[in-house]
């Protein structure tokens, strides 16, 4: 297990840096990640390189246990490389150019920006490479992640498009046919016709915009190439990883995983201006978001630790909570773990962004949590690194569906991604383990799959759902599934296209509910098989005729009082499920409890309740069941069988009840299989 913190040293007089490694080494501290941003410090003016301070704190750290991952410093490139090169900077929407400043405001295509980062990124490389206090690399920082999400529209972006555009279609007459250029007087004559999608009057083809996602996308990915290339050839032995963040659309994360050793991320639970009124499942749809992309155990390699905030501060981590989303995190399968950061900095743009220390450097609440942490992990470690995270569950996600409803949302209340996580905190609460992967990954694991909104489709898809359900899968798919191909193009056939047979449905009509709709749709169930229920249909409302398949749901109210809104098929060995609605969650659970009676998934031997997340790992015989008390409540358990409680070394009878402090964390074993 990988335990510790990012660490500025540079940020710090270097009369202070032993007395860090030290308290760092009290909390058992194994690895920091440094060097990242500090471009100007290790090339001061171009082509001088300066890495004595680095060697220095990282000899420091290594006498003292603590191993280096190293951060090329990309996000940040020094003013006098901008003010020499001005081009390198990114072109807005507007075709405004950024300035100096900030950080992330580079473009990714630009050649010039590419040798300057090939530059120092091998000087970096051949100067560490023998050090054995480094063990690997993070490839500059959160590609993507800033307003505008990576784009930019330069002049260089433009001609790479089209090269790209030129490659993927072949011809102009097959991208004209593609995109549908015959509308609005579009058909291009000259790829040097093709425009970068910059701000209209009114909008875009939303072929082309979405192709340039994917465009921008393929940037990064090849920015990071470029260099992980030059880290693996002068350093094989040293791992590549970058740090991602779970809610970020900007690039496809699953190619960007893929070179890398491992993924890692980047966590703020408490981070409410991303995400309003973020939940605790959130964190956890992140962490099985981030396993799911190379579907094997990451790194957290910034997890929150004190208040956050650039201009405004956030709440405080509650006693115990940062131990509580270590503990999350292991649980959901992180093996390393790095707080973010060591010590709150005086200056800048992030003075408001707490570390474990405080600005003023002592030991503080928060340390001394931290500081326990270190010691209960290093008792269990062992026990953890046996165990593994597996799910008969998963969840689909794509990132150029998130980009083409991103384009055209198709109702104003519908995101994408409250969606599918009002599939994920279902099962969640009912403690089920839930995979997110992607439409190329194995399906054949898994025993339930919820689909939600595939609103892109090609082919080969296609097949691999029908193939699940021909094999014994239940598959559940949601409204606005399978309506435009995967060059954003409206289907011919009617919906849900390529689905339609399986799924046994065709939808007829449909209809979208505006905000003052509050009520939604009455619905009810009315099938034998599910417990009768009625509640209300947000958002849209699909108008369904059954083709095969049995009605679940249906509406009544409205003009389609009567109609199917979800329906069940039976298709060779498995089933497929159809809402065409955002049903209320009394709906969603009813069907899925139904669905994992039927698919006969696992669930824990153990007493749920609310606001106690349930996890669980396992390795043969053995099993480890992770209970988080995400509340500010203690909590009891009431447990059915023998248990051994790890953390605690104690054993619990059967009948007795576990004790969650708030906020707290057990962590206990089966006693038949110990
Ligand atoms: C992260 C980023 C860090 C730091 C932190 C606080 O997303 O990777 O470098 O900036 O946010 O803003
Ligand atoms: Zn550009």
């Amino acid at each position: 297990m990988y335990f510790g913190c990012d660490y500025y040293p540079e940020h710090w007089p270097k009369e202070r840096w032993e007395e860090d490694a030290r308290l760092m080494k009290e909390a058992r501290f194994n690895v920091v990640r440094l060097g990242e941003f500090a471009w100007v410090k290790m090339e001061p003016e171009e082509g001088s390189f300066s890495f004595n301070w680095l060697d220095e704190a990282i000899e420091i750290l290594g006498r003292h246990e603590i191993k280096t991952v190293l951060g090329t410093p990309t996000a940040t490139p020094p003013a006098w490389l901008v003010k020499k090169h001005l081009e390198v900077l990114r072109v807005d929407e507007n075709g405004i150019r950024s300035s100096f400043g900030g950080r992330r405001a580079y473009c990714p295509n630009n050649d010039i920006y590419h040798q300057f980062s090939k530059k120092i990124v091998q000087e970096m490389v051949e100067h560490f490479k023998n050090n054995k206090n480094v063990i690997g690399w993070q490839i500059d920082n959160e590609f993507g992640g800033d307003s505008s999400e990576g784009l930019c529209y330069c002049d260089v972006c433009a001609s790479k498009f089209r090269k790209w555009l030129k490659k993927k279609y072949r011809s102009l007459d097959n991208l004209n046919k593609e995109w549908g250029t015959i509308f609005w007087s579009q058909t291009y004559g000259d790829w040097e016709e093709i425009p970068v999608p910059r701000k209209l009057e009114t909008a875009h083809n939303p072929s082309l915009i979405l192709d340039y996602r994917r465009f921008i996308s393929d940037s990064y990915i090849s920015y990071q190439e470029l260099q992980r290339k030059i880290l693996k050839d002068f350093a094989p032995h040293q791992f590549v990883t970058h740090n991602f963040m779970a809610h970020f659309n900007g690039i496809d994360y699953y190619n960007l995983a893929k070179p890398l050793d491992f993924v890692a991320w980047d966590n703020y639970p408490k981070l409410h201006f991303v995400e309003e009124g973020k939940e605790y499942y959130d964190v956890s749809f992140g962490h099985d978001l981030i396993r799911g992309l190379k579907r094997k155990s990451f790194w957290v390699m910034e997890e929150q630790s004190g208040p956050s905030g650039w201009q405004c501060v956030d709440p405080t981590p509650e006693p115990g909570e940062i131990r509580l989303w270590t503990y999350q995190a292991i649980a959901h399968g992180a093996e390393g773990v790095l707080y973010f950061r060591w010590r709150t900095c005086r200056y800048g743009t992030e003075q408001f962004w707490h570390g474990i220390l405080d600005a003023w450097g002592k030991v503080n609440r928060r340390y001394e949590e931290v500081k326990q942490i270190g010691k209960e992990l290093k008792k269990i470690e062992e026990t953890l690194a046996e165990m593994e995270f597996s799910a008969e569950v998963a969840i689909l996600n794509s990132y150029d569906i998130q980009w083409a409803f991103a384009i055209q949302p198709n109702n104003e209340q519908f995101n994408y991604r409250k969606h599918f996580l009002s599939y994920y905190q279902i099962f969640n609460r009912w403690g089920i383990n839930v995979d997110a992967i992607s439409w190329q990954d194995d399906f054949s694991k898994y025993k339930i799959i919820v689909a939600p909104s595939l609103f892109l489709l090609q082919d080969d898809f296609a097949i691999k759902l029908r193939d699940f359900v021909k094999n014994g899968g239940l598959l559940v798919v949601t409204f606005r599934s399978s309506i435009k191909n995967w060059n954003n193009v409206t289907f011919e056939d009617p919906f849900p296209a390529p689905l339609r047979d399986f799924l046994g449905i065709e939808v007829e009509e449909y209809d979208s509910l505006l905000p003052e709709h509050e009520q939604g749709r009455e619905i009810e169930i009315i099938h034998p098989d599910f417990k009768r229920t009625t509640g209300e249909g947000k958002i849209w409302c699909d108008i369904v005729k059954c083709d095969g398949a049995e009605v679940v749901a249906c509406y009544s109210d409205g003009y389609y009082q009567g109609r199917p809104s979800i329906t069940i098929n039976k298709f060779e060995r498995g089933k497929a499920i159809y809402i065409g609605t955002d049903p209320s969650e009394e709906i969603k659970e009813n069907i899925l409890f139904w669905a994992m009676r039927e698919a006969g998934v696992n669930r824990p031997f153990l007493n749920i309740i609310s606001n106690v997340e349930v996890v669980q790992q396992s390795k043969g015989e053995r099993e480890l069941i992770f209970l988080l008390n995400h509340s500010s409540k203690e909590q009891y358990i009431e447990l059915n069988k023998e248990y051994v409680s790890i953390l605690e070394d104690k054993e619990y009878s059967q009948g007795e009840t576990i004790i969650l402090e708030p906020k707290g964390v057990g962590i206990i074993s089966p006693r038949t299989v110990r």
